[in-house]
């Protein structure tokens, strides 16, 4: 006589679940609507209603994106083990254009004075400027020209990362590593850079360093810049610097669900899919990249070949979940494998 309640209880339960199952996803899926209903006038649909909401026919572009969300939250499940909640410090790097609904994760060495040109037009900031090439690169990185997320209240943060189009832009690690190396340590006008870290680095990696080396902290090679990132007191002193910390700490994204994660390598192709979702791209065109001083695989190949299996392997252990988490395979040129 018991039997047949206990049955119906598990049943009400389980359907229970199932609803609330299904709240979540669609919650997940499609955000609330945020577009303002203006009197007369049609819904403007934001950008992150134009992602998943959108009607059009699937794309090959939207396919992609699409595979590239699920590697990334697949990655994040097996790799990362508890889950925080986010902090405002975490958010310093979310630029913010409430124009347009958009969050963007700048990540240095990814195009990121590009896409802060870009977003100075879009924000309208720049007033005259409509092409961002005309916004000289260190007017783009004046700390308050644009807005970042940890500037807002709590509850203005969750409103927008609920509703906003997350995106963020990726690089194959050692690339990017290559890249800042190249571009801190080896133009002469970065003294900043050479004072600042290049000092330090040639007094702890360099044996027998010259007086004037020691001073302005010139001419560190690839190899002393290796053996100070693989160094434990490094980190242990200060955070790395943002042009070669890992984008796993500068955005965060295990704990934000980006809605595009863009390539550097497929940057033009990313990039035009962002400004169509956001509806400007009659409005804004992304620089197309000069190509003769990029730094490309080729290039890190090269600079990887002085590196020691057992200091390549250390630094593909620093940069792992940048490796996993973008679907960036081990490269061909390391030899610790
Ligand atoms: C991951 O990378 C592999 C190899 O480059 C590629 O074939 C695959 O399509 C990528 N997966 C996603 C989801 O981007
Ligand atoms: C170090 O760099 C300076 C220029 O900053 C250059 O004149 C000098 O030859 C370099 N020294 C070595 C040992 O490469």
């Amino acid at each position: 006589m018991r039997k047949p309640k206990v049955n119906r209880m598990v049943f009400v339960l389980g359907l229970g679940c199932f609803i609330m199952v299904i709240f979540y996803f669609n919650s997940r899926l499609r955000p609330e609507p945020l577009g303002e209903r203006i009197s007369g006038q049609k819904l403007r649909r934001n950008p992150l209603q134009m992602m998943y909401n959108g009607d059009q026919v699937e794309s090959a572009v939207q396919i992609i994106h699409q595979g590239r969300r699920e590697l990334l939250e697949e990655a994040c499940r097996s790799y990362t083990r508890k889950r925080r909640v986010l902090i405002p410090e975490d958010l310093k790097h979310v630029i913010v254009d409430d124009q347009h609904g958009l969050l963007y994760c700048y990540v240095p060495k990814v195009a990121c004075t590009n896409w802060k040109r870009v977003l100075m037009i879009l924000t309208g900031v720049t007033g005259a400027h409509k092409d961002p090439l005309e916004i000289p690169a260190n007017e783009a990185h004046v700390p308050g020209n644009l807005n970042t997320l940890s500037d807002y209240s709590t509850s203005e943060i969750n409103q927008r990362l609920r509703s906003y189009l997350k995106f963020i832009f990726v690089r194959e690690p050692f690339e990017r590593l290559v890249s800042a190396y190249r571009n801190k340590f080896t133009r002469s006008y970065n003294t900043a850079f050479h004072k600042r870290y290049g000092t330090k680095i040639v007094q702890r990696h360099r044996p027998n360093p010259q007086p004037e080396a020691l001073e302005k902290g010139n001419n560190v090679s690839f190899e002393e810049f290796v053996y100070y990132l693989v160094d434990p007191a490094t980190q242990r002193e200060e955070p790395f610097n943002e042009h070669w910390e890992r984008v796993h700490s500068l955005c965060h994204p295990c704990l934000i669900h980006y809605d595009v994660v863009g390539k550097y390598e497929t940057l033009e192709q990313d990039s035009r899919y962002v400004l169509q979702l956001a509806g400007v791209e009659e409005q804004v065109t992304f620089p197309a990249s000069s190509q003769n001083t990029r730094t490309t695989g080729d290039m890190s190949a090269h600079f990887f070949q002085n590196i020691s299996p057992f200091y390549q392997k250390k630094l593909y252990n620093l940069y792992h979940m940048d490796f996993l988490l973008f679907n960036y395979s081990v490269p061909a040129y390391l030899k610790f494998m």
